[in-house]
């Protein structure tokens, strides 16, 4: 690595993933965004430090806990260790990664918290808010469900509708629910806690106005300060999973106030582990001109452009240099969704396809502006195969066999052509802008621009021409060092997007990789080893075929109000039977029946009618089942025959139940 005479400090964060589900393509987006910046930066020599941490705390890790039946600290410790796990298979190269669950994260809080508060930031007001008097708390706008004030649609969010796209506060919904309990929430008055935001106004806009920010985020942040700046509300109640704020009983800091000071505490571990001063990056006078720099989605902008600058403004810490903003992703052009079951998760993808692929792609796409980016599944094989197997690769593979086998692995003492190599260093000064800039489209652009031109220089020397000739030996072994010497140039342009690959490269080259090499001249290379295959259609198929493609996992339902009370004596009217299914069959002409028979010790089996075929769409699998019948229940002539009973199934519809009684219970036995 070359030291630049002046080498820049640099830290660096990714956005803190929450710790109640696992690493999907989109995320994907940012922190391969943030690697290849970083990479980028070490390679020119400078200090960078790139941390990150989970954000382990909130109201949704709380009850994702509770369902699991697990502790927080459990679960964050689970969800911790696969995020890990993903990151290192996308060679994702975090310097630290932490948790906003530690001491360091507290005291940075706590710290940040009293200094506010000292400043007089802090205002305390006593609000009302959405309660689910069974559970015992406060409810999150998201888990509150009802129906739309304005267009009346069913089962809507707390916080907006879906069908009509109205905003709106929780209070508003009518017929909400809870989604924790399903019990309807009350109003309960509570005291928080709140950052007046349009104290901070005039330094805001001025940091705004500054170059920390790309243009289209600034036109965002001009509406907000149009529509005015309103104060935040940095308190929970009790549950809560979080910090607890000092010299308060039962109130925790909401998840986004310690969340982005674990940018800091996880930087802050890594100078402890590392001995690197903290202070130099933090400190308001900065005195060592250090430079800060957030990745984030656009999603969370309004955070990290007003309220991380204004806490760090209140707590005399100094202000991020830059906040770089990019857009979603989608797939095939569809918005990724839990619900809709679109999104594929890191892991999946790593069971499949190779990681360099999808960085190689998304740098191919990636600007530094804040436009969504798709992940377009054919156009994906068909550019990883183009570019990388029949551009870059195939410039070694044609050079390398005759280095090895005719020359001992020797490079030529001179180039076949010097001012071709110059050219290419050329040209990798204006890649090092866009990738300073984080144009890593216009970078690819270039480097695939230059493969063209190395392929074509083979092309036209012919190399395995030469090599059927005699007296040609000199310029054979010289055309090949030449192509060997322009693909080096281009994998130290890539090595930022393809770490991995640089790797096997510097193996087979014998060298580091650096920016800007010097040639390699009388050099000895080592055997070439493949170095990446090409994507199969099969492959593709294979990951979206891939059954952990699962719609993530539903919300939990609101439970059904329970039914009137009836006395014993109404109750024991109902005969309860368990029956025998002996046998199962489609009905032709309805969507939802199964026609059964049923075995109940009488001397005829009866002829059950039941709504269950969506969740058991092969009937025959139910011959010999025991289920549960309502015997006694008034026979109904139904078209397609008589039914003479009832089975009884929890839930509806696809996700449905058939009951069954435990092992030994006899056909035709009563239940009580
Ligand atoms: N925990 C917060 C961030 C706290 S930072 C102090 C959060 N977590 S997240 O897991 O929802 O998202 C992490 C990052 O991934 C965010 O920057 C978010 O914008 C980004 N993305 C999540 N889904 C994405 C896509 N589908 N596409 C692109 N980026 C996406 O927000
Ligand atoms: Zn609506």
């Amino acid at each position: 690595m070359t030291k630049p005479n002046n080498p820049r400090q640099i830290l660096v964060t990714s956005a803190l993933p929450y710790a109640n589900g696992p690493i999907h393509l989109g995320h994907l987006v940012e922190y391969i965004q943030t690697d290849i910046w970083v990479r980028w930066q070490k390679m020119q020599g400078h200090q960078c430090h790139y941390v990150c941490a989970d954000d382990a705390h909130g109201t949704p890790i709380m009850l994702r806990a509770q369902q699991q039946g697990i502790s927080p600290e459990t679960l964050i410790a689970q969800v911790s260790q696969q995020h890990q796990r993903d990151f290192a298979g996308f060679a994702i190269g975090f310097d630290n990664y932490y948790s906003t669950h530690s001491l360091e994260n507290q005291t940075l809080a706590n710290h940040i918290y009293q200094q506010l508060k000292q400043q007089g930031y802090i205002e305390k007001r006593t609000i009302a808010q959405a309660f689910d008097p069974k559970e015992n708390m406060f409810l999150p706008d998201r888990f509150i469900k009802g129906e739309c004030p304005r267009c009346g649609a069913k089962d809507q969010y707390g916080d907006n509708c879906e069908a009509c796209g109205a905003t709106y506060d929780p209070t508003e919904l009518k017929n909400p629910v809870s989604v924790v309990s399903g019990t309807t929430p009350i109003e309960k008055q509570s005291e928080h806690f709140f950052i007046n935001l349009a104290d901070f106004e005039p330094m805001l806009r001025q940091w705004v106005n500054s170059d920390a920010i790309q243009a289209e985020v600034k036109n965002k942040l001009a509406e907000w300060f149009e529509s005015g700046l309103k104060a935040w509300d940095i308190s929970r109640d009790a549950p809560y999973f979080g910090f607890e704020i000092p010299d308060e009983k039962d109130k925790y800091f909401y998840v986004w106030l310690d969340a982005p000071i674990g940018y800091m505490a996880s930087f802050k571990n890594l100078c402890q582990r590392q001995g690197f001063d903290f202070n130099a990056f933090w400190a308001k006078e900065n005195e060592n001109n250090t430079e800060l720099y957030h990745f984030i989605g656009k999603d969370i902008v309004y955070f990290h452009t007003l309220f991380w600058p204004a806490m760090l403004a209140g707590s005399g810490f100094r202000q991020p240099t830059g906040v770089f903003v990019h857009g979603f992703l989608t797939v095939n052009g569809q918005k990724m969704s839990k619900s809709r079951g679109t999104f594929i998760k890191a892991e999946d993808y790593l069971c499949h396809l190779n990681p360099e692929y999808l960085r190689y792609y998304f740098a191919a796409k990636l600007s530094h502006g804040i436009d969504d980016i798709d992940l377009n599944l054919e156009d994906f094989v068909q550019r990883v195969n183009a570019d990388l197997i029949g551009k870059v690769v195939n410039i070694a593979s044609r050079c390398a066999g005759f280095i090895n086998k005719r020359f001992a692995g020797q490079l030529s003492a001179a180039l076949d052509d010097a001012d071709l190599y110059q050219e290419f260093l050329t040209q990798a000064q204006a890649i090092a802008q866009d990738y300073e800039q984080r144009n890593y489209s216009h970078a690819v652009r270039k480097i695939m621009a230059l493969a063209d031109k190395a392929n074509q220089y083979i092309d036209d020397k012919k190399p395995w021409v030469m090599a059927k000739q005699a007296g040609q030996d000199a310029l054979l072994q010289a055309v090949c060092s030449q192509g060997i010497n322009l693909f080096q140039v281009l994998i130290s342009c890539l090595n930022p997007i393809l770490p991995l690959m640089g790797e096997k490269v510097a193996r087979f080259l014998n060298t580091p990789l650096v920016w800007s090499p010097p040639p390699l001249l009388a050099h000895p290379i080592n055997p070439f080893e493949p170095l990446m295959t090409r994507v199969e259609q099969k492959q593709i198929d294979a990951l979206l075929a891939c059954h952990s493609i699962e719609p993530a996992q539903p919300a939990p339902k609101p439970l059904e109000p329970i039914a009137a009370p009836v006395q014993y004596a109404q109750f024991s009217q109902i005969d309860l039977r368990v029956a025998k299914i002996i046998d199962a069959q489609v009905v032709d002409g309805a969507d939802k029946l199964l026609k059964l028979q049923l075995d109940i010790g009488e001397a005829q089996p009866r002829q059950v009618f039941a709504g269950i075929k969506a969740a058991y769409p092969k009937p025959e699998k139910l011959i010999g089942q025991m289920t549960v019948m309502v015997a006694n229940l008034a026979p109904r002539q139904m078209s397609f025959g008589l039914s003479e009973g009832m089975v009884l199934a929890a839930g509806a519809g696809k996700e449905l139940w058939l009951l069954h009684p435990a092992e030994g219970a006899q056909v035709g036995m009563r239940i009580n």
